[in-house]
């Protein structure tokens, strides 16, 4: 079959184009042209256990600059193979999939959280996803040992939030993400230099101590430089659960019937619900690499150099893995057990081992956290846009969500 360009569906289908390029062209795996260059999108627990096999895909080279330069950082985890990959991964499995780790910073953030609550009701309304990249912005630094002003965190939340926005378009919101990450980077390359140095002190075990102390398989110390990005690296995506709280809030506004049983605090329900909102709604769209050598996938060839991108939010709508794929319903999670390599808005297989995310028990624990005390807050939702534009990578909904807070629970 000819490959077709298709940047431009790309940008203007977004998290629509591979599910409807399968749907049109009636294939498992479609192949394309992507800014001239050969592309081919899977889906499906088979193509996730494809992906995720270095001798088919491999990062380093791979991911464009344009998202690099906004959403990962250069030199991160995220762009690394073989040895160098597992001596760096394993230092983040170490910093975040810890239970005690975990735990403290739930309570951190929901402290926070509760914290926020009395200045909320005092206003007239309060747009959901602001507030909850403050409240996490704020709580994650600290976890981390970055010291911040409580003044500090919205600037910091700001800076966050645009790296995460702008990393899937050419336009302003791009060069926001890139001014955003270098303004960040700078900062916690400093720290990182200070605490080397012995002029600043951090908590032992804390993650900007270890960063700033890891040593990569070659044995040498993380350029500062890389230390902040991998900094970022867990500031920024823990501040992106802001995301599934607009989310949360959007799904209890559409179907306040789950609201009740959310607010119970039965931890079951809880957490179904937070695999239903990273299943449900569109974050991150796919995850991809590049073919080391000629392959091929369900019939489709893959060209050695070609990009090969595991469709996330298709997979996670799949038929013939999700009954009712596009209803909400948490409690299509409360029997079932998940295949690892099926439910994967924060990709697949073992995340020890591979490039799978190694923040999803934090991003479970505290969406579950987050949305029971969302769900208990006495609130109303004025007349507002919720619309969740599909084209628009990352999705979220128009007006953030507005509510009106009247008080605590
Ligand atoms: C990797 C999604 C939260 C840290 C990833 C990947 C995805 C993802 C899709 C790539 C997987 C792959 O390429 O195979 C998300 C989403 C989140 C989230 C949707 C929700 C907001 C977090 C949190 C942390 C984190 C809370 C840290 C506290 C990382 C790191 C990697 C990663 C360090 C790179 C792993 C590697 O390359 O080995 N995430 N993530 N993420 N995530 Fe997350």
């Amino acid at each position: 079959m000819p490959r077709l360009e298709n940047s431009l569906k790309l940008l203007s289908k977004g998290y629509a184009w591979l599910p409807d390029e399968r749907r049109r062209t009636g294939r498992d795996a479609v192949g394309v042209r992507l800014g001239g260059k050969p592309a081919v999108g899977i889906e499906g627990p088979e193509a996730a256990r494809f992906l995720y096999d270095e001798d088919h895909v491999r990062r380093s080279h791979a991911i464009p600059e344009p998202v690099q330069g906004t959403l990962f950082g250069k030199g991160a985890v995220h762009t690394l193979d073989g040895e160098m990959h597992r001596v760096r991964k394993a230092m983040f499995v170490a910093l975040l999939m810890r239970e005690d780790g975990i735990a403290s910073l739930v309570e951190r953030t929901t402290a926070a959280w509760d914290a926020a609550v009395p200045e909320w009701s005092r206003r007239s309304e309060i747009v959901l996803f602001d507030e909850a990249s403050r409240v996490l912005a704020g709580s994650v630094a600290r976890w981390t040992g970055v010291p911040v002003r409580d003044e500090e965190v919205p600037d910091l939340a700001r800076d966050m939030v645009a790296m995460v926005d702008g990393f899937a378009t050419g336009g302003p919101r791009h060069f926001r993400a890139r001014r955003a990450r270098g303004r960040r980077e700078r900062w916690l390359q400093q720290l990182v230099r200070d605490v080397r140095s012995g002029r600043t002190r951090v908590e032992e075990g804390s993650a900007v101590e270890v960063v700033s102390q890891h040593r990569d398989a070659d044995g040498a110390q993380l350029p500062a430089d890389v230390a902040g990005v991998e900094l970022v690296n867990i500031i920024r995506p823990t501040t992106a659960v802001a995301w599934f709280m607009a989310f949360s809030g959007h799904a209890l506004i559409r179907w306040p019937g789950n609201r009740e049983r959310l607010a119970s605090g039965d931890p079951a329900f809880a957490e179904a619900w937070a695999h239903e909102v990273r299943r449900f709604y569109p974050f991150a769209p796919f995850i991809g690499g590049r073919s080391p050598q000629r392959n091929e996938f369900a019939g489709e060839e893959i060209p050695e150099n070609a990009m090969v991108l595991l469709d996330l939010y298709g997979q996670n709508h799949d038929p013939a893995l999700w009954d009712t794929p596009y209803a909400f319903r948490p409690d299509r999670f409360l029997d079932r057990k998940i295949g690892e390599w099926e439910l994967v808005p924060q990709g697949g297989g073992d995340p020890r081992t591979n490039h799978r995310c190694p923040g999803e028990q934090i991003t479970v624990a505290l969406i579950s956290a987050l949305a029971v005390r969302l769900s208990r807050l006495e609130w109303e939702a004025p007349e507002q846009d919720l619309t969740i534009a599909l084209h628009r990578i990352p999705a979220r909904p128009r007006s953030g969500v507005r509510l009106r807070v009247r008080g605590g629970a």
